[in-house]
């Protein structure tokens, strides 16, 4: 039975995760449970997995949960500190970080330098400070397994094989709720229309990241810190049935990937019982039915994003974290109709250009950069015109 804290179990990741965890309750036991605000899901995970600990992002969210969870025996904490503490309780083998954004940063952090191993959805972290979390990992014995479905693709294909003799990793992208449109299209997308999401079921931050190709652009950092490769050596595809999850190739020109229907659960239960299999009862991928699979490539006047993270990553140090808090600032300033979504590139650049990057030697650094960034993101939301 392994135990194990998820970070973000509200969320799309985490009840997937706890969709595992109920098919195989023999395999599992959550000790330690997180999430923002949602405490009406939460109370319904404490009710049926009985963890120990769970903890929410405020303190008033945490008295609220407290008066609804009098009778159960589950400590509640609150704030990051909190969020930290559970990520870190003793007792635990696993942790699954999943929540959205760089708020995951601190506790999976904390869960790393507590000695856990790590089931990583939670990309933007990876964005923000993959040299430490990797130098972290190696210093207290933790393994980092990729949940993201491209990197989970590539961890697979690159099994049983010597890094040395890769040529490079191409992650594959469905595109996103926008691909077919023009340019001129894309200035009057609504947030409905961008959340539509032709094959995968995520978050709406995600969501938001795919549909600008941004999450491609953050997963090329997280391939980057996850495999130990120079970005000259990842590339991008454009994919639009998200049937091949990513590819390797290597020296000999050979190409190996993994393929499966889009299900989360598939990579999500590999990264928590590796290196065995879960029979997850989950339908097969049917080739004769998908006919033919059909690739392309990146559009970048139309989806400027995905190289601001090549860019991010060249230049590096601070970069990708500034890069990562700006655009999350405009996504959400997207999705409460703040800015066109055309706009959420322009604020991402602009305040790539106006930040002075510099090394990141510790936490603070990235935290830094990332408070740096949200100010500089909001005033240049604020100056747009409306
Ligand atoms: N969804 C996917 O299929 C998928 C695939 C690959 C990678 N990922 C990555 O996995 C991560 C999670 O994605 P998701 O789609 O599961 O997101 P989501 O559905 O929006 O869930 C996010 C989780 O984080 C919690 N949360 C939000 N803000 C928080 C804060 N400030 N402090 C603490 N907890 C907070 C949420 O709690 P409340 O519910 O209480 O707000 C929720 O539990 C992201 O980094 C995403 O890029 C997701």
């Amino acid at each position: 039975m392994k135990t194990i804290i998820i970070l973000g179990s509200t969320g799309s990741i985490g009840t997937n995760t706890l969709d595992i965890v109920q098919r195989f309750p023999e395999e599992f036991r959550v000790v330690g449970l997180t999430a923002g605000g949602n405490i009406e899901k939460l109370e319904e995970q404490i009710r049926a997995f009985k963890p120990k600990a769970v903890a929410v992002s405020t303190e008033s969210s945490a008295a609220a949960l407290r008066q609804r969870c009098a009778s159960l025996p589950v400590e509640i904490l609150a704030g990051e500190e909190g969020i930290a503490q559970v990520a870190a309780m003793p007792g635990a083998e696993l942790v699954i970080s999943a929540i959205v954004g760089a708020a995951g940063l601190v506790p999976t952090l904390a869960a790393i330098r507590s000695g856990k191993h790590i089931a990583l959805a939670n990309k933007e972290p990876m964005v923000m400070a993959g040299k430490l979390m990797q130098e972290e990992a190696r210093k207290h014995g933790v393994r980092i397994f990729p949940v993201d479905s491209e990197h989970s693709a590539i961890f697979q294909s690159l099994e049983g094989h010597r890094i040395e003799d890769v040529r490079r990793l191409i992650l594959t992208a469905s595109g996103g709720a926008l691909w077919t449109l023009t340019e001129k299209q894309l200035q009057d997308v609504t947030p409905e229309r961008a959340l539509q999401h032709p094959n995968w079921k995520m978050g709406s931050k995600i969501t938001i990241d795919s549909a600008t190709l941004m999450n491609k652009g953050l997963e090329v950092v997280e391939a980057r810190w996850l495999f130990d490769i120079r970005e000259s050596r990842i590339d991008v595809l454009i994919h639009r049935e998200s049937i091949i999850h990513s590819l390797v190739e290597y020296e000999d020109r050979s190409m190996i990937a993994q393929l499966g229907l889009p299900d989360m659960r598939t990579p999500i239960s590999y990264a928590m019982r590796y290196p065995e299999r879960m029979p997850l009862d989950l339908p097969s991928l049917d080739l004769t039915e998908v006919g033919k699979l059909t690739f392309c490539k990146p559009d970048h006047d139309r989806f400027p994003c995905l190289n601001l993270g090549y860019e991010s990553l060249r230049i590096g140090g601070t970069l990708p974290a500034a890069m990562n808090a700006a655009n999350e600032v405009a996504v959400d300033a997207f999705l409460n109709g703040g800015i066109r979504f055309i706009e959420i590139a322009e604020v991402i650049r602009s305040t790539m250009d106006a930040h002075a990057h510099r090394d990141i030697t510790c936490l603070d650094d990235a935290l830094e950069a990332d408070r740096w960034a949200r100010e500089k993101a909001e005033s240049l939301v604020h100056a747009l015109p409306r």
